[in-house]
């Protein structure tokens, strides 16, 4: 695989160190094995999350400048609506100030107590938000998404005849609706198609169902349809964009994604007063005023030039390439990873690199502290320590796949960055068998991966 060249030249460079082993033997021991509690400045390749760590453009950063700090109504404001309605054409359009302050707004407006939510699969602060609001999150991915190992096209489609099936024996009145999360970032950043959107919309429209779309990588899909959905081959990104978000009723967007900003998020809403207005009623009390809700202007100002920098091509086009890069130094070292490699990165399959690691002892998240150890890159687990556990029955729940997730900031790492990260791969799986699983020592009740405390498996 040919790795595609920044379509940019670098202006501004901050510094990383590569630390002992040793060292980081210590250091990751002091964080209870938890790559959230490490200090950045302890990680030399940070692929954590591809979530505001992107960096911006020199235009951005020329908007900070300019971004106007009034209380309310201010010009920034109408430069983000203006954004917002040409790339997305919902009539209302609500600044938060990232997705998981979309969804707190969000899910508790439209959940009735004990209602349950399909979707393609929910990401975990989306999951956790619908348990918060008395819902109950339902995951029905098509099954090539569940085979890492076989290529598809859309893996990240929902199962559409497994939600009608869901409906029609838990019944209507009990179904809130479905979220659509694009690309399907459990599953491996995996896209979901046009016509997928336009299944599911057939399927809530014939129920009566809202449509809820997670659109954190939406730039990112839409790319993958224009490369792999014959009808869309000569569209452009902001005509798939239309197209897809036209399939919707509401959006939930994490901005620090495709909109390239590191801190921000948006709310919209087709053209339903009824739901406008419950959602002007969360945003003052959690977000404050309306035009700004909970960002300063410079930060809206940013987002509204990071929204369209996001859907240039050339730019996507680097994008994609990096993850199908870094995957195909993989493939050539046999390194086991979710296929075809997904939009922000690379999911590692750790369930079958480290078989010897049961689910409950977390190989995705062995595997990611393993990589630490070895040269100083921070991973996160997409596995079953990601999953909380069950909000009814509190047991834990197993994930379908276990991955390691190497996502790629935007616009930050170089090919040769990437190089190390294979390096780093090859060498655990050259003695795979001794890495240990991990057991919890302590975790909270929602979003357990963020804080819990780990130690590992002694035999
Ligand atoms: C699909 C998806 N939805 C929602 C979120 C939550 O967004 P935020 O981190 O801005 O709260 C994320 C974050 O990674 C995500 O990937």
């Amino acid at each position: 695989m040919k790795y595609i060249a920044e379509p940019f030249k670098i202006k501004m460079v901050e510094p990383i160190r590569m630390t002992t082993r040793e060292y980081r033997e210590q250091t990751i021991k002091d964080a209870f094995y938890n790559g959230f509690s490490l200090r950045a400045e302890d990680v030399y390749i940070d692929l954590q999350t591809d979530s505001g760590t992107g960096a911006m453009s020199h235009t951005q950063w020329a908007g900070i400048m300019v971004g106007d700090e009034s209380y309310s109504g201010a010009r920034s404001y109408f430069h983000l609506m203006e954004a917002t309605k040409e790339i997305f054409g919902y009539a209302y359009n609500q600044p938060v100030h990232q997705g998981r302050a979309a969804e707190k707004v969000l899910f508790p407006a439209l959940t009735k107590p004990g209602q349950y939510w399909l979707s393609n699969t929910f990401f975990d602060t989306t999951r956790g938000h619908v348990g918060l609001a008395g819902g109950r999150p339902i995951d029905l991915v098509c099954a090539e998404g569940l085979d890492t190992t076989t290529y598809a096209d859309f893996k990240g489609n929902a199962d559409v005849r497994a939600m009608r099936t869901f409906i029609n024996t838990h019944g209507v009145e009990n179904i809130a609706g479905i979220v659509m999360t694009i690309t399907n970032n459990t599953v491996g950043g995996q896209p979901v198609s046009v016509a997928n959107m336009r299944e599911v919309r057939e399927l809530a429209d014939y129920y009566g169902l809202l449509i809820v779309i997670d659109a954190a990588r939406f730039a990112e899909n839409a790319m993958f349809v224009k490369q792999r959905e014959v009808e869309f081959r000569t569209s452009t990104i902001t005509d798939i964009t239309r197209e897809t978000f036209s399939y919707g009723d509401i959006y939930a967007l994490s901005a620090k994604k495709d909109a390239i900003v590191n801190m921000g998020g948006l709310i919209g809403v087709r053209d339903d007063e009824e739901i406008v207005e419950k959602i002007k009623a969360n945003v003052i009390p959690f977000e404050g005023y309306l035009t700004y809700g909970g960002l300063a202007g410079r930060d809206i100002e940013a987002l509204a030039i990071g929204l369209k920098e996001g859907l240039n091509e050339d730019y996507l086009a680097y994008r994609l390439g990096q993850s199908q890069y870094l995957a195909g130094l993989f493939d050539e070292a046999g390194i086991p990873y979710q296929t075809p490699v997904g939009g922000h990165g690379v999911f590692i399959d750790a369930g079958k690199l480290l078989p010897h690691i049961p689910w409950y002892q977390f190989p995705g998240h062995a595997l990611a502290i393993e990589l630490y150890i070895e040269a100083g890159i921070r991973a996160c687990d997409i596995g079953s320590l990601l999953m909380d556990r069950d909000p009814v029955t509190g047991e834990p729940q197993q994930a379908a796949s276990e991955f390691t997730r190497l996502a790629i900031p935007r616009r930050v790492y170089t090919q040769a960055h990437l190089d190390v990260v294979a390096d780093a791969l090859k060498s655990i799986k050259a003695r795979a068998e001794q890495v240990p699983g991990y057991e919890i020592t302590w975790e909270p009740r929602v979003l357990r991966h963020f804080t819990a405390h780990l130690q590992p498996v002694k035999h």
